[in-house]
């Protein structure tokens, strides 16, 4: 592939903070003396005890990642308390509602009190130091009150995203353990409410059958509008917050005591709880958030994403309150209640730069609306997914006119914060590609034997080294962690991605090279999906792929094999009600995004002699690729895939 490039950009309007020859100077260092850069970069946060150690991190045996190890610092005053001084009065959370007729702005004085008195609420009421707290809200600016709150006494904080069901969150609350819940009377998105109490409601009922009991409720009031309420359980943030004093001290927290677990989805399994920790995750946030997004002090930053994901905890949260930058909170969606709507809020509050991913900017290319000058934008920036040339293209120079260069940054929850993607003043830009690796990030391609590729290759990306925001253990399994991560090629970090090298150096992440999907920039395992429809009991069988989708990147296809007792066939109901039912099902477990979009009802699906499901083959047919099918000779029943072919659902 031919890329077309875009020479490095000066254009931000300012000098940048790094220019090529620092990046090459801060990279070669970064690998050979780890513990020189980041004994030097560690000092960007405030430490109440300095380490004395960096680096202690071992990709062999039982796996161990530590940094700043003996150092004692708080995540919530280094994003509050050691702004007053010079920054109080500055806005730290810029929020506008979601039909845009109402802004809040928070300053770091404001934002510092309300998280003191939030600290002290859920200290009244019995969270102490490494309590698990469950957070289940909407884009309001309580979640990062909520969030930094936890951070302040040092318990630790579990986001769930607000668009997941009572079953999701249920199943979260459990599997950490958590007696204590921070939620919202309603959510607001795209004119709709989400009715985020009753579904926390039920979600206690089935942790409470699943054996984890919630003891107390903090609910925000948003709407107003009706919720139930249990007493002695449920309480309002804002009546609980007026008795209590605005003074709460920062516990003094290790480097390596856990700041946050946030679940997402692997290949197999139930979502694995990814635990993050204070002193690196704030380092790595920090650093990455100031120099990919060239942030300067008095700069108004904008991360669309949703604090429900690891983009809203270091890109909307951690990284630019560290960093004392305005960071602004969008609490509806893009498109809503007009297509111009994200433009019109970039001027409104003179924003200078803007992260979102692909599939928002596909969706607001895709309504037609030609995006005004927007002067004060200087850089934009993609995450999520990989993305295609022609959206790059019209990010480029339709909203940006040619004047902001754009960061594609590749990452995962895993990592923290951003692995690989270009910096302003440094990086020459190629459309979809992200380009290079970040301070400290060691990128190997490797063959299905782990035989490590040179040059410019495709394969698999693993990491070779560690950086200080990796995630640190799969919360209640490290094992599991060992063997995700550390044992499919031993010694490196596979990342699950494949991976190109192009012959400038430059990398091009192609997708996911295992069973996860990305929908529409959300991550969902294929095996939780297939969960999900087997819970069914018309259901006997089910196999989930991902196809390409021109909006979401990739869509649902779903393969089910009905039980096929005589009892069973009964009850069947024609074909397009139980496929509704389905829906309904899929959405019930996990959620509206796992909504499938296709589902195919198959007699059998392709196994080979000792049953494996082929899912390469259903793959293709998904994709509507017949002329590759491939080898077909090694299925136990080969006629089942003519079936499979006759009856698909993707036809182009
Ligand atoms: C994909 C989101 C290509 C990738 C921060 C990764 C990307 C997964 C990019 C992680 C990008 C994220 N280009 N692919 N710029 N950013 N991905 O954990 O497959 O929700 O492994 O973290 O998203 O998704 P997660």
């Amino acid at each position: 592939m031919s890329a077309k490039l875009y020479p490095v950009l000066e254009s931000t309007g300012r000098q940048a903070l790094i220019d090529r020859k620092t990046y090459q100077d801060w990279y070669r260092e970064s690998l050979e003396d780890p513990d020189a850069f980041w004994g030097r970069h560690g000092r960007r946060i405030d430490w109440f005890t300095p380490y004395t150690k960096v680096k202690n991190t071992d990709f062999t045996n039982d796996v161990t990642i530590r940094w700043y190890e003996d150092g004692v610092t708080n995540a919530a005053y280094n994003c509050l308390d050691r702004h007053l001084p010079a920054r109080a009065g500055q806005t730290a959370i810029l929020w506008e509602s979601d039909d845009g007729a109402e802004v809040r702005r928070l300053t770091y004085d404001d934002l510092h009190e309300q998280v003191c008195r939030m600290a002290n609420v859920l200290k009244k009421h019995g969270v102490r130091k490494g309590d698990r707290v469950s957070i289940y809200m909407p884009m309001v600016p309580e979640v990062t009150v909520a969030m930094l709150a936890c951070a302040r006494i040092g318990a630790v904080h579990s986001v769930v995203f607000s668009g997941f069901s009572p079953e999701a969150l249920a199943s979260r609350i459990i599997d950490c353990d958590s007696h204590f819940l921070i939620t919202c009377d309603e959510g607001l998105r795209g004119g709709r409410t989400i009715a985020l109490k009753n579904n926390a409601d039920k979600a206690i009922d089935i942790a409470a059958a699943g054996g984890v009991e919630v003891e107390k409720t903090f609910v925000v009031q948003r709407t107003g509008g009706p919720t139930g309420w249990k007493p002695g359980r449920d309480l309002w943030v804002h009546e609980e917050s007026a008795t209590v004093s605005a003074d709460c001290p920062p516990e003094p927290m290790n480097a390596e005591d856990p700041l946050f677990i946030l679940y997402t989805s692997g290949s197999t399994g139930a979502p694995k709880g990814v635990v993050h920790t204070t002193g690196g995750y704030l380092v790595y946030a920090s650093m990455t958030h100031e120099y990919v997004f060239d942030t300067h002090e008095g700069d108004v930053y904008w991360c669309m994403g949703d604090v429900g994901w690891i983009t809203g905890h270091s890109y909307i949260v951690y990284g630019p309150l560290a960093n004392g930058t305005t960071t602004v909170m969008f609490e509806g969606v893009p498109t809503y209640p007009h297509a111009g709507r994200v433009w019109e809020m970039i001027n409104r509050h003179g924003v200078n730069s803007f992260y979102t991913a692909p599939t928002a900017i596909r969706a607001l290319m895709g309504t037609g609306h030609t995006p005004p000058d927007m002067p004060a934008l200087r850089l934009l920036a993609s995450v999520g997914e990989p993305i295609n040339p022609e959206a790059w293209e019209w990010y480029y120079h339709a909203v940006g006119k040619g004047r902001a260069p754009i960061m594609d940054t590749w990452w995962q929850t895993e990592a923290g914060g951003i692995l690989i993607t270009p910096l302003p003043g440094v990086t020459d830009l190629k459309p979809g590609s992200a380009t290079r690796p970040f301070f400290g990030i060691r990128p190997e391609l490797v063959d299905a034997e782990g035989q490590v590729l040179e040059g410019a290759t495709a394969g698999n990306l693993c990491l070779a080294d560690s950086w200080p925001g990796q995630m640190r253990t799969i919360h209640g399994n490290h094992q599991r962690f060992v063997d995700d991560y550390f044992r499919v090629y031993p010694g490196k970090y596979f990342t699950g991605d494949g991976c190109r090298r192009d012959s400038d150096g430059d990398y091009w992440i192609t997708g996911r090279v295992d069973d996860v999907l990305n929908i529409s920039g959300h991550r969902l395992g294929t095996a939780e999906i297939e969960a999900a429809l087997d819970a069914h009991p018309l259901v006997a069988e089910a196999a989930v792929v991902g196809y390409p989708h021109p909006l979401k990147g990739q869509g649902i296809y779903c393969y089910v094999t009905l039980m096929a007792s005589p009892e069973t066939a009964a009850q069947r109901q024609d074909e397009d009600t139980l496929r509704r039912e389905l829906v309904q099902q899929v959405r019930r477990e996990i959620g509206p995004i796992a909504s499938p979009d296709h589902i195919q009802f198959a007699p059998d699906l392709p196994k080979t002699r000792s049953g494996k499901i082929m899912r390469r083959l259903l793959r293709k047919i998904a994709e509507d690729e017949l002329d590759s099918l491939g080898d077909t000779t090694t299925l136990a029943d080969p006629s089942v895939v003519d079936d499979l072919i006759a009856n698909r659902q993707n036809r182009r």
